[in-house]
């Protein structure tokens, strides 16, 4: 990434900053000993769960996780990219803002040609919403599906006439084929517009720029939805549809909802549900979902009730389960009959849609014990056997959370009245052993043994350094302070404001791990906290005092030769 500034600068405005100040212009603070307590402003909350610690220059919420710096502070807040952040505080410590490290020639010209990208779609944008003033027909289709004025103002809808595209004219042909909105035929070298008659629903990413367009026809052509082609902006799987909308709800109430279509997601929006979002015309990904996870708790998905539906539904289920970590939850909706959330709140309405979602959603362990029933007899032991086979083969892939894990083995060792053994964790870098054993025993209970199920592993010397210095500040954090301070970089720094701010009881730390919105911050966190856990059972005081001084020892050490080593690499520049 371009645009960088220099450390000393970084840690100069750091310093001159404080967070106490900072946050206390945004919210009401509550002196409490050394530290400051008030109502998140991340999350909705009666009473006090955020605390800012001045010493440690951290804010830290035990209600939603949330927790930062003063930069971060500032993004997550005021929704400042870091550069801003950065200038901000700059500016209000009277810090002259030096020239950035000078992005290089190719990150200038990617930069560039993004946002004349981005610019080229928002001007099609506007295009394509003016035109659909002058287009009776697609006002009458638009006001026949139910669409109120604000709706289609919100999500800026319009429609694309023929020819309307090439009649942005200013813009060259290349960054109009980029961006997916003109197509050449490329043997007779002849362009036309992707997107024809078409109601056009803008795609925005997380910031709200325009990144693609969804287009529906107004009749039966096919197909009923054309999208535009994946680009520098635009990842299909990484994307969700409203999420720009959404995400403010969604931060607030610790839930989103997830459905197929576009319609839907407006629709929800016109009724008074903005938190629904949509996948882009592909199934659902890890990377959609974990952005989800990343603003709140709990999933809902609701996907049509026919049977493509069905099956991105039982999809969404398996992707879940790959995300899951103790303290999140999934759940899942099948609407009646064909029905679509747009359809079904046309015909019932927000209330009944509401009462359906709490009273009929399934849970993620009842919607997996459902998908390993289906078509299968229980009282068939054939099928006993089948169904414990695939149990296991659900809890393998279940990898960071260990509750959850546990509680579904018992409901399926009920389901099929046998064990199923899962092997115990073991330590090393061993892969989990994906085979399944049938391990013989007892003619009545069959044990069905699962390989270890181990946490992700390192995968370079820094992410080692980074979790044994959270095992440090898991086990003492005073200690953590004979760490030289000037060695550290911004995520131990991040490391270590989390273990000072949530020092305490161990349950309730493993609870606050579990709502660490930075996923990287979060592994490191709740595999130190795990470590911790098993070393405090094993040792006793004074060997776990003697664990403690070699790990400052070591740790110093190792930043040591490695400052040491920066320090000849510039020498040498
Ligand atoms: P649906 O067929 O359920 O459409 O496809 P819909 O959103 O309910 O629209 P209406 O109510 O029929 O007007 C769900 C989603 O799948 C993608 C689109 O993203 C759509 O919103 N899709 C569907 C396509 O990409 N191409 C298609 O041809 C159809
Ligand atoms: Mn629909």
């Amino acid at each position: 990434m371009g645009n960088r500034f220099d450390d000393t600068f970084l840690s100069d405005v750091r310093e001159r900053s404080d967070i106490v100040e900072l946050v206390g212009r945004h919210v009401k603070l509550k002196k409490a000993g050394k530290d400051y307590t008030a109502l998140c402003p991340f999350h909705t909350e009666k009473s006090p769960s955020f605390t800012v610690s001045a010493i440690k220059q951290f804010y830290h919420c035990f209600g939603c996780g949330a927790h930062g710096s003063v930069f971060s502070f500032l993004m997550e807040h005021g929704g400042l990219t870091f550069v801003e952040a950065v200038e901000e505080l700059a500016h209000s410590a009277g810090i002259r803002v030096p020239e950035r490290v000078a992005p290089s020639p190719l990150e200038q010209a990617e930069q560039s040609r993004r946002s004349a990208m981005v610019e080229v779609l928002t001007r099609a944008a506007t295009l394509f919403h003016q035109n659909l003033r002058a287009t009776p027909d697609a006002v009458i289709y638009l006001k026949s599906r139910g669409f109120k004025v604000e709706t289609i103002l919100q999500f800026g809808i319009g429609y694309a006439s023929q020819g309307i595209v090439t009649a942005i004219g200013a813009a060259p042909l290349d960054l109009l084929k980029d961006v997916g909105l003109v197509v050449v035929n490329d043997d007779t070298g002849e362009c036309r517009d992707k997107f024809r008659q078409r109601i056009m629903f803008p795609i925005r990413n997380e910031r709200g720029d325009v990144i693609g367009f969804g287009g529906r026809v107004l009749d039966a052509r096919e197909p009923k939805y054309l999208n535009s082609p994946e680009s520098v902006l635009f990842h299909k799987g990484e994307e969700l549809f409203g999420l720009h909308l959404a995400k403010q709800p969604i931060r607030q109430g610790r839930i989103a909802v997830v459905v197929e279509g576009y319609m839907d997601v407006a629709m929800l929006w016109q009724h008074g549900e903005p938190r629904a979002v949509a996948a882009l015309g592909t199934s659902l990904t890890a990377d959609q979902l974990g952005r989800l996870y990343r603003l709140c708790d709990h999933v809902v998905f609701c996907f049509d009730g026919d049977k493509a539906g069905q099956k991105a539904s039982d999809r969404a289920a398996h992707v879940a389960l790959g995300q899951m970590v103790d303290g999140k939850t999934a759940s899942f909706v099948t609407l009646p009959g064909d029905h679509d959330p747009d359809s079904y709140l046309r015909e019932y309405g927000i209330e009944a849609w509401r009462d359906y979602v709490e009273n009929q959603a399934l849970p993620l362990s009842g919607k997996l014990i459902e998908m390993l029933k289906r078509n299968r007899d229980l009282a068939v032991p054939e099928d006993r056997a089948a169904f414990a086979r695939d149990g296991v083969e659900t809890l393998q892939t279940i990898l960071h959370a260990p509750t959850f894990r546990d509680a579904l083995k018992t409901e399926i060792e009920r389901l099929a009245s046998m064990n199923l053994r899962l092997r115990a964790q073991t330590s090393g870098a061993t892969r989990p052993d994906r085979g399944v054993q049938l391990e013989g025993s007892g003619p009545a209970t069959g044990t069905v043994a699962v390989g270890s199920v181990a946490g992700p592993q390192p995968t370079s010397g820094r992410d080692v350094f980074y979790r044994r210095y959270g095992l440090l500040m898991a086990l003492d954090v005073e200690a953590g302070k004979d760490i030289p301070a000037a060695l550290l970089d911004e995520f131990s720094e991040l490391i270590a404001g989390w273990f000072a701010c949530a020092a305490g009881e161990a349950q309730t730390r493993q609870e606050s791990a579990q709502r660490i919105r930075d996923a990287a911050l979060r592994a490191v966190v709740q595999d130190a906290l795990r470590r911790c856990t098993e070393r405090t059972a094993m040792l006793d005081a004074e060997a776990l005092s003697r664990d403690v001084d070699a790990l400052v020892v070591s740790i110093s050490g190792e930043l040591a030769q490695r400052a040491l080593a920066q320090q000849a690499a510039e020498l040498f520049r």
